[in-house]
């Protein structure tokens, strides 16, 4: 199983990839579980550039067909997702609208981080567009809050708490990847 995890943010003082290597510290080592880890910073999209929406095909620049190609590959999707103005990044917007069918069938988790909320506002009005394109969102999440897990040295400091809703998380993710594969497979 390949699970792709997205860092959702590009600012360059971010905390995405510290967020990011703590949940990674947490997927256990499994000869049968491959991540690929897509940090939105280094892949660089620029604002959607297809002349054609993604469910017509036909796409003209390379970025977007190696974007499509890794996403493809994925049988389960973790977002790695800070909360901006109550809501989620732009670059995840626009890295989810890039494609189409690429996203379909395939569970997807969500690790947010943020302040009051740690992000769970982003998780709730990204919910709605993960739908539209056909993933299946999973019910447990990592709602990490910045103020209470991130340590002085700028790292996750988990007391077991986080570190269980990703263990929670990754089954989830896992399970319902196992029972969609048929079907992405089939279509
Ligand atoms: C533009 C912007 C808007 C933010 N809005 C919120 C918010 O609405 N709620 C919240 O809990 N935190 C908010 N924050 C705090 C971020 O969640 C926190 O700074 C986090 O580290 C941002 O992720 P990043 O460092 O990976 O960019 C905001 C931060 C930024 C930069």
């Amino acid at each position: 199983m390949k699970l792709l995890v997205v860092v959702a943010s590009t600012r360059p003082t971010r905390v995405g990839p510290a967020v990011a290597d703590w949940f990674l510290a947490q997927v256990p080592a499994d000869p049968d579980l491959e991540v690929d880890v897509a940090d939105l910073a280094d892949i660089a999209l620029p604002f959607l550039d297809e002349p054609v929406d993604a469910h017509s095909g036909g796409y003209v620049h390379a970025h977007t067909l190696a974007w499509s190609a890794r996403v493809d590959a994925a049988d389960a999707v973790v977002l790695v997702m800070p909360e901006y103005n109550r809501g989620y990044t732009a670059p995840l917007k626009n890295a989810l609208d890039y494609l189409a069918d690429e996203w379909r069938d395939k569970p997807v988790g969500f690790v947010s981080y943020g302040m009051a909320s740690g992000g769970m506002r982003a998780v709730e009005s990204i919910t709605p567009v993960v739908v539209a394109l056909g993933m299946v969102p999973v019910a447990s999440a990592v709602t990490v809050h910045l103020r209470r897990w991130l340590g002085d040295d700028g790292r996750i400091q988990d007391d077991g708490t986080l570190a269980r809703a990703a263990a929670r998380t990754l089954d989830e993710v896992r399970r319902l990847a196992s029972l969609l594969r048929p079907v992405t497979v089939a279509a």
